[in-house]
């Protein structure tokens, strides 16, 4: 029977380069915070547990970890020195342990599979992950001989041999679950950084007799994230892959290097995107959703055959059923809009529930705040919004009811109703020779009075 994998996430690293406040791990990438990354491809392993490492004081990267336990590294004293402190959390733990790091979010579930199951088949003590690197200068090096990791040499550490190596540790190491406390603590600290390194569990092993094993995995993956400039990289290769996914489920984009994703982003099959289109968290679009260039979609729901944008702005908390149409400056916040209804062009609706086949002219605004509370537009089915109105919250139209262009709507409109809520017009004929005379003076006037 294959033992299951427990992994250890190490995240109590200082991330100084990162100059920030926000721990580094909890930086986003795709719209959701790089340990989450790193959280979802282990939970696909369904490993026996996960544990993660972080700071002392770290409330918020430890709510970034639940429902998975974490434990304190009293002092940053390095990668060795931080995987000790999970060894507790790992007692009665017989199979593989899993050490990752949390800033490095691409390595990808298959690869970690791969590691796990190359130390199976090679009866491997430790196994660490390799990569041949353009630049191997900031990377510990791996030191292969006939096929046996013999023991990893920090960068610093390395002589002008080992720093002409360029097979460098991707820093996901596999260790013997039943190995794995003696390995650690015979870890020392005598070396340039006086740092407790994981890499030495290697020499270790070997002195002990075990076998190590390098697997050679794709640098792509190993991009670690130390600087805000790794943390752009780092996204760009999420999107480039989020992208590809949305692709081979059936998507079309147009310029798929301008659409950005979120990781929750749910796309059907035959959606088609227009470029320059931002999906934010907790979007679900269905299938034949045609998104036009330029909109920007979050917290929402699109139906069905709905055609958005361009331009759109769709705001948390809104679902547009199918058929519907959202044209052209038109934000939606907090709104529900039935099936087969259209609001094409120029409007605001906040907090507003729009019936099924209702059109909503030009220029509507539901006006949803009044600098206290926020309050509902709800219009039924069938209703025909005049352009320019304005639907003064709380306010019901009823079904079927006509609101006439450029009403400002304050009492509730009943079903079949027409509503006017604007002033008469009021002409008079002939006299735009005269008005145009008068005005003519008074600009005059005003221009003299400015010169003196
Ligand atoms: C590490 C490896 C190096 C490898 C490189 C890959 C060691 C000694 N070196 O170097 O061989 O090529 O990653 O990117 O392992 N952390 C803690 N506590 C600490 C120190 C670090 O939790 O005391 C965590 C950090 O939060 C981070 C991870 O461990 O997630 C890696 O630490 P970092 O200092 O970035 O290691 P590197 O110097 O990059
Ligand atoms: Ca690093």
């Amino acid at each position: 029977m294959k033992q299951p994998v427990a992994v250890v996430v190490l995240a109590a690293g200082t991330g100084t380069r990162m100059k920030s406040a926000l721990p580094k791990v909890l930086h986003p990438l795709a719209n959701r915070p790089m340990v989450h990354h790193v959280l979802a491809n282990a939970e696909a392993l369904k490993p026996a547990k996960i544990v993660g490492v972080i700071a002392p004081g770290a409330k918020d990267v430890a709510q970034a970890f639940a429902p998975h336990p974490t434990v304190v590294q009293s002092k940053p004293l390095g990668t060795g020195h931080a995987a000790r402190a999970a060894l507790g959390s790992l007692k009665g733990h017989a199979g593989p342990v899993l050490v990752v790091f949390g800033d490095a979010p691409l390595v990808t579930t298959e690869t970690l599979k791969r590691l796990v199951a190359a130390c199976a088949r090679e009866k491997a003590a430790v196994g660490v992950l390799g990569f041949v690197a353009e630049d191997p200068t900031p990377y510990g090096r791996l030191i292969v001989q006939h096929g046996v990791l013999e023991r990893i040499v920090e960068s610093r550490d390395a002589n002008e041999i080992e720093q002409a190596i360029n097979f460098s540790n991707a820093g996901v190491m596999c260790i013997d679950g039943r190995l794995i406390g003696t390995l650690l603590g015979a870890i020392k600290n005598d070396n340039a950084k006086r740092e407790f390194y994981l890499t030495d569990a290697v020499a270790i092993a070997r002195a002990a007799g075990h076998k190590a094993i390098a697997v050679e995995g794709p640098e792509a993956e190993f991009q670690g994230i130390n600087s805000r400039a790794e943390l752009a990289a780092a996204e760009r290769a999420l999107q480039q892959r989020l992208r590809t996914a949305a692709m081979a489920g059936g998507v079309t984009m147009a310029d798929p290097e301008t659409v950005w994703l979120s990781a929750d982003t749910k796309l059907a099959n035959d959606v088609t995107i227009g470029p320059n289109v931002r999906f934010g968290p907790g979007v679900t679009v269905a299938s034949n959703v045609e998104i036009k260039a330029f909109c920007d979609i979050e917290g929402a729901r699109i139906g069905k055959g709905a055609i958005v944008g361009p331009f759109a702005r769709i705001r948390p908390g809104s679902e547009v059923a199918d058929d519907v149409h959202i044209g052209n400056f038109v934000e939606l916040k907090a709104t529900r809009i039935g099936r087969g209804a259209k609001a094409n062009h120029l409007a605001y609706l906040g907090d507003a529930d729009i019936g099924a086949g209702s059109n909503i002219g030009a220029g509507t605004i539901a006006v949803n705040y009044d600098g206290f509370g926020k309050w509902r537009t709800v219009v039924a089915d069938d209703v025909f919004i005049g352009s320019n109105s304005s639907l003064v919250a709380p306010v019901k139209v009823g079904k079927g009811a006509n609101v006439t262009a450029g009403s400002v709507i304050t009492d509730d409109v009943p079903a079949g109703g027409v509503a006017f809520g604007r002033a008469r017009q009021v002409t008079k004929k002939g006299r735009a020779a005269a008005l145009r005379a008068k005005l003519k003076a008074r600009a005059a006037a005003a221009k003299r009075a400015k010169k003196k």
